[in-house]
């Protein structure tokens, strides 16, 4: 049973296949948390109480800091999950619980605030085989006013307070430099990573993952690790807050960012918040990885491709940038068709006056000096070809110089007496607003309706700026950062339903944009527009960390950043770590390069089914050693464990250093693996399970910018 309540102690208890989460519901109508670790035998393995606080004036009454979900009474020491002011100015909630419902792995409990009759509506869900759970929370109005909701965060969740002291890790970067890997320790006081600017962010990721300091810190394989993150693509937060108080208090708050937020509840009204994803770890950072995977690909990505193996793309974004035109894309359709593509894209630049990015965003018609006869000839060639056929749109978007900005400026965010700013010369399109959803609707579901298109990639380009409307009521301004993602949410899912057979791929200026929310609409991702193979390596890894492999893609391009001089191999290898996209100028190419690229892709592949079908083993620590800083490892399993690969990729192997053995877990110990590929000299050519385990696997990594394949099948 994966949810209980225990009478006698009064506890919700939450368990999954290795993890515990347990809930008491206190004498006086109060929630408190007493457990989140690893599973226990026996319900009495719980405890029944949390570990006591001291009370002082100067502290928090009435409400325990081990509360399950804090709330203002008075004042409150930590962070709340709700702020709000009712219409007689009150700003305090007493809540009391009501009842609950437990439908096999899903629990909600109800607490009301008798008084001004709100609801509060603490849902949770138990993922049993993922390790997995999730919660969030709904707020009612079930009084006679509007309610002012100035924060309402998915949930905060307690650390154990006996355990040592915590680091905290989490991704933050850049345009460019997504994904990065932060670690610090956790101090009292407040550690806030967030989103702000209407998107996920380049900035930071929602994702957070705690464990020890010291030599108790985790690993890939063993170590205590309690992590999660937030299915929303808007303004998001997550608090990181220690307090000394009793013993060190260690809370994770995570939700909608309470950043310039408002939301009026008015009577009868219902306020959800998205879900807060959870899961504990007494084995380190991999299961952390494969469980997060595992949840996102069965029970968040849209079904109809979740468990599909995703197509090699070509794109000519890199090559030609917006000089798209029908006989040069037909030109280069040709020569992806020999590599082995089977997606041919269209990126930016085909529709509207967009010859630059000074133009055209927004009027989502085909350009007719481009394509003077529609895209029609160009997607026949290219299914002539086997391929697929993919286009670029950037819908939430409006160039000021577009005809959909001269017949609706009013469409675009903007402040009534202030110029609004431009970035990349565009402006935002208020998605909160129904009339711009319809538009949207139509001219992209003809677009779908007209054209054999079987793959859709949505950018999103420029944080936002004036985010106000002049025909909102300016006390309810604050709510386009909810509305304008619920809107989106809704326009993608419509057209999903109106094309279910198209694949979408969620992109913002590469990974600005990766998150469990738009995960619900979106099949795959496009990691960043960083496309060198050297520097996508610390981006894979820490898009890895959080997000599966077959929902990142990677093309092969001809950027250099590093003056490196990158083989086809090597370019290759990097871009096997996810999802396969070719950007190459595929007319620069020599008979010899075509052949090795066509060489490559049918390796992938082979291999395809593995890498985006099986389990993420990374086989290099997540901070290496700084003279190891380049050399990333990966490998990866197969489901039923007859078969696995490897990726090793290094930047040099000077004489002086000691290779580094690769050991790979997650097969069976007992089974006998056959190798090939590249292996060191003297390297056996079959190992058991357990021997890939313990013993490792050299492999052939020599001189500069090495990449080393190494293949693994059961012997017989
Ligand atoms: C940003 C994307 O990340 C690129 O791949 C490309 O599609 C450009 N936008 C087009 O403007």
């Amino acid at each position: 049973m994966p949810i209980q309540f225990l009478k006698e102690q009064q506890l919700f208890l939450l368990e999954t296949d290795h993890t515990a989460y347990s809930i008491l519901l206190a004498s006086h109508g109060q929630l408190l948390h007493t457990y989140w670790g690893e599973k226990l035998p026996f319900p009495d393995d719980y405890p029944g109480k949390p570990l006591n606080v001291a009370h002082s004036a100067f502290g928090t009454w009435g409400n325990d800091l081990a509360s399950e979900f804090p709330v203002p009474y008075n004042v409150l020491e930590i962070e709340p999950c709700v702020r709000l002011r009712f219409a007689d100015g009150t700003r305090d909630l007493r809540l009391s619980y009501v009842e609950h419902h437990i439908d096999d792995d899903s629990l909600t409990i109800d607490l009301k605030d008798e008084f001004y009759g709100l609801t509060l509506r603490l849902a949770y869900q138990v993922f049993a085989d993922c390790d997995i759970m999730t919660r969030r929370v709904s707020l009612v109005n079930t009084g006679h006013d509007s309610v002012r909701l100035d924060e309402v965060l998915s949930g905060s969740l307690l650390l154990p307070d006996d355990k040592g002291d915590f680091r905290l890790s989490h991704l933050s970067g850049a345009h460019m430099v997504e994904f990065q890997l932060d670690r610090e320790p956790v101090q009292p006081g407040r550690k806030v990573v967030e989103g702000r600017q209407n998107y996920t962010g380049h900035t930071n990721n929602p994702f957070f993952a705690i464990d020890m300091t010291g030599p108790l810190g985790a690993t890939e394989t063993s170590g205590e690790i309690w992590y999660g993150g937030l299915a929303w693509s808007g303004n998001w937060k997550i608090v990181v807050e220690q307090i000394r108080s009793h013993r060190k208090r260690t809370r994770v708050a995570v939700g909608i960012n309470d950043w310039d937020f408002e939301w009026e509840l008015k009577a009868g009204e219902t306020f959800e918040t998205p879900w807060l994803v959870f899961g504990y770890s007494a084995t380190g950072f991999g299961p952390v990885s494969r469980n997060l995977h595992k949840y996102q690909i069965e029970h968040i990505l849209p079904a109809r491709f979740a468990h599909d193996l995703r197509p090699v793309l070509y794109n000519s974004w890199e090559a030609v940038f917006f000089d798209v035109t029908e006989a040069a894309q037909m030109r280069i359709a040709t020569k992806a068709a020999k590599l082995g593509v089977e997606l041919f894209v269209v990126d930016d630049g085909w529709f509207g006056e967009r010859h630059s990015d000074n133009a055209g965003l927004g009027d989502w018609e085909v350009n007719p000096v481009k394509f003077p006869r529609g895209l029609g000839p160009l997607i026949q060639h290219v299914n002539d070809l086997g391929m697929m056929f993919g286009i670029w749109v950037e819908p939430e978007m409006v160039n000021p110089n577009s005809n959909l900005y001269r017949a609706h400026p009013e469409w675009a965010y903007h402040y009534p007496n202030r110029v609004p700013t431009e970035a990349r010369n565009q402006l935002i399109l208020n998605l909160s607003r129904d009339d711009v959803q319809e538009y949207l609707f139509g001219v992209l579901d003809s677009l779908l309706a007209n054209h054999n298109i079987a793959y859709v990639k949505w950018d999103y380009n420029r944080a936002i700026s004036e985010a106000g409307s002049a025909e909102a009521p300016a006390t309810n301004q604050r709510e386009h950062w909810v509305r304008h993602y619920q809107g989106l949410y809704r326009l993608v899912d419509r057209l999903r339903e109106r094309h279910p057979d198209v694949l979408f791929e969620s992109c913002s200026g590469g990974g600005g944009r990766v998150d469990m929310g738009i995960m619900a609409h979106f099949d795959q991702f496009w990691t960043s527009d960083n496309t060198d193979p050297l520097d996508r390596l610390p981006i894979q890894q820490g898009f890895g960390l959080a997000y599966p492999a077959k929902t990142m893609f990677s093309w092969v391009t001809d950027m250099n950043n590093n003056a490196a001089p990158y083989s086809l191999r090597y370019r290759f290898l990097s871009s096997f770590m996810g999802g396969l996209g070719i950007g190459s100028n595929l007319h620069h190419f020599s008979d010899e390069q075509m052949q090795e690229a066509a060489h490559w892709v049918a390796e992938y592949k082979r291999l395809r089914p593995i890498i985006q079908g099986g389990e993420l083993y990374r086989l290099n620590p997540l901070d290496d050693q700084p003279e190891r800083k380049d050399a990333y490892a990966v490998g990866y399993v197969a489901k039923d464990k007859s078969q696995a690969v490897i990726i090793a990729l290094d930047r040099t192997s000077h004489f002086w250093r000691n290779p580094r053995r690769l050991r790979l877990e997650g097969l069976e110990p007992n089974t006998l693996y056959r190798l090939s590929g590249d292996l060191a000299d003297r390297e056996p050519g079959q190992l058991s399970g357990q021997a890939l385990r313990t013993r490792g696997i050299l492999p052939r990594l020599e001189g500069e910018l090495a990449a080393a394949l190494i293949s693994i099948e059961k012997a017989g």
